[in-house]
């Protein structure tokens, strides 16, 4: 229920046979895992290398092709994070992307972070959405107060029965909470995978599309490390997502504790530079989740 995951390598065969050893004679207390058994490359395995002995890898772009990868479960409600250290530089153009999605097109759920490249010495975006029962068009954008592509920094999405909360380093960027209650759409009902790729979207990334991606700075490359899965796995027990027992569902995770509380204020007073729910020229009437209770 509760796991843990790393990447780690499988660059020789001997680290690869002692860590599979290992990890099958540690199932019974859901120990670290790899990389192997955890996430799959999804597009582009030339494009896509290991690193620090496994423990990081290295999303390449080229004028060939972006890539990706994706978690092997689906998981319903828990927490998922990672450490991303984003192309420096010039990355005008390109879209790094960590995200959960339902995988079903007619009814999406999705949980998104986009971190959209900038010019040399211009700053990153990060563009958060929420995809509920299929209907997205949910885009919040704040400035980071820190050079993403610096370090490396922990990007988070925390999802139980009662919100979704987006993090930078612990601090909240995004709540979007369950008001399935006034006929609102909250992701509940079906497990998401999660996936990251890394890809070209010069149309829209940057100021709107005007900054193109400049190939002659290619290749670009992000940096991943210390993966952590924490949740229901499925297919799994099915009495999991719904046991109030998981820490996630805890008391003190039902809302924002009051020191995420305040960070959450300040995000929203100083780093927002989007959101859809002020946005009139798109939405004329204001959609109801933004009425009713940030
Ligand atoms: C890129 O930099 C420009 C100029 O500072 C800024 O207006 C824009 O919001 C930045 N981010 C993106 C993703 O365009």
């Amino acid at each position: 229920m509760v796991k843990m995951t790393n990447v780690l390598t499988t660059c020789t065969k001997k680290v690869f046979v002692s860590l599979v050893l290992f990890t099958v004679s540690m199932v019974a207390d859901a120990k670290p895992a790899t990389f192997l058994q955890d996430f799959r490359i999804t597009w582009s395995d030339s494009h896509i290398k290991q690193l620090d002995g496994g423990r990081a890898i290295q999303l390449v772009l080229d004028e060939n092709s972006g890539c990706g990868f994706a978690s092997k479960s689906q998981y319903l409600f828990g927490r998922v994070s990672m450490k991303i250290k984003m192309i420096p530089g010039d990355s005008a153009g390109t879209v790094t992307a960590f995200y959960m999605n339902s995988d079903t097109d007619q009814v999406r759920d999705e949980l998104d972070f986009e971190f959209l490249g900038n010019r040399t010495g211009q700053p990153y975006s990060v563009q958060t959405n929420v995809y509920a029962h299929g209907k997205g068009d949910r885009e919040q954008r704040v400035n980071l107060w820190f050079d993403p592509a610096a370090d490396y920094h922990t990007y988070s999405i925390f999802w139980n029965h009662h919100h979704v909360v987006f993090s930078v380093d612990e601090v909240p960027i995004r709540v979007y909470k369950n008001n399935e209650a006034k006929g609102i759409p909250f992701p509940t009902r079906q497990p998401m995978g999660v996936y990251s790729t890394l890809w070209e979207a010069d149309d829209w990334a940057t100021r709107g599309g005007l900054e193109k991606i400049d190939w002659s700075k290619a290749p670009f490359y992000a940096y991943y490390k210390d993966f952590d899965i924490e949740g229901c796995a499925v297919p799994g027990p099915n009495s999991c997502a719904s046991n109030p027992s998981n820490w996630w569902e805890g008391l003190s995770y039902q809302q924002l504790d009051p020191v995420a509380a305040r960070r959450y204020r300040w995000v929203r007073m100083n780093h927002i530079v989007y959101d859809y729910c002020t946005d009139k020229r798109r939405f004329p009437v204001t959609p109801p989740e933004c009425l009713a209770g940030i």
